[in-house]
């Protein structure tokens, strides 16, 4: 059965094996594999340090969902900013995992932020589309060593009413 949780600490490294295959799985039509491999990243551990601290932080909403003892999707946000700033769901037979994980997410980021934004990978862009997020602009995401340049849709939804 899906349970949708907070995160804790111990779940970081299970929730960036997640993200690498969410990638690497759902995204692969829409980018090119540079792009693609720049974004999963081979190297994991500096990622679990920095999704470790943001669990940590009062300041983010970090959630994951997970079928018995494994996590199979990840959401985060940080209200104050506004942002929604991860969603990630791996290969799965449970279906709608993304959505309930984005319902809850946004649950509790509604409280506090009047409206959220995020930086659609193209991938995700019908998806965000079909629960409530409207396109802004389209804008080049610069890679962390600057190297690859690939294009994000900024989108926004609106507290609901
Ligand atoms: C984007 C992502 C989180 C969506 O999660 P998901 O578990 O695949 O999505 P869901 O099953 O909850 O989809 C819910 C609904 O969204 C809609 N949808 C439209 N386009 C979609 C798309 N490209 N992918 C998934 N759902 C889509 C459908 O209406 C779907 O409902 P349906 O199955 O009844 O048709 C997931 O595909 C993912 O991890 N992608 C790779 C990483 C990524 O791009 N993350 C976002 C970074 S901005």
């Amino acid at each position: 059965m899906l349970k949708i949780r907070r995160a804790v600490r111990d779940d970081a490294t299970q929730m960036m094996l997640v993200r690498r295959e969410a990638i690497l799985a759902k995204a692969a039509a829409h980018y090119d594999p540079a792009t693609l491999n720049d974004w999963a990243g081979t190297d994991i551990t500096d990622r679990v340090t920095r999704i470790r601290k943001k669990i940590s932080d009062p300041n983010c909403i970090v959630m994951v969902a997970e079928v018995g003892e494994e996590i199979i999707g990840f959401a985060m946000a940080v209200p104050s900013r506004n942002e929604l700033q991860a969603l990630y769901t791996r290969p799965n037979p449970v279906g709608h995992v993304g959505r309930a994980l984005l319902a809850a997410v946004e649950g509790l980021a509604f409280e506090a932020a009047e409206f959220l934004n995020c930086d659609a990978s193209l991938n995700a862009e019908s998806f965000y589309r079909a629960n409530g997020y409207r396109e802004e602009c389209r804008k080049d995401h610069v890679s962390s060593n600057g190297g690859i340049v690939s294009t994000v849709v900024q989108m926004r939804k609106q507290r609901p009413a």
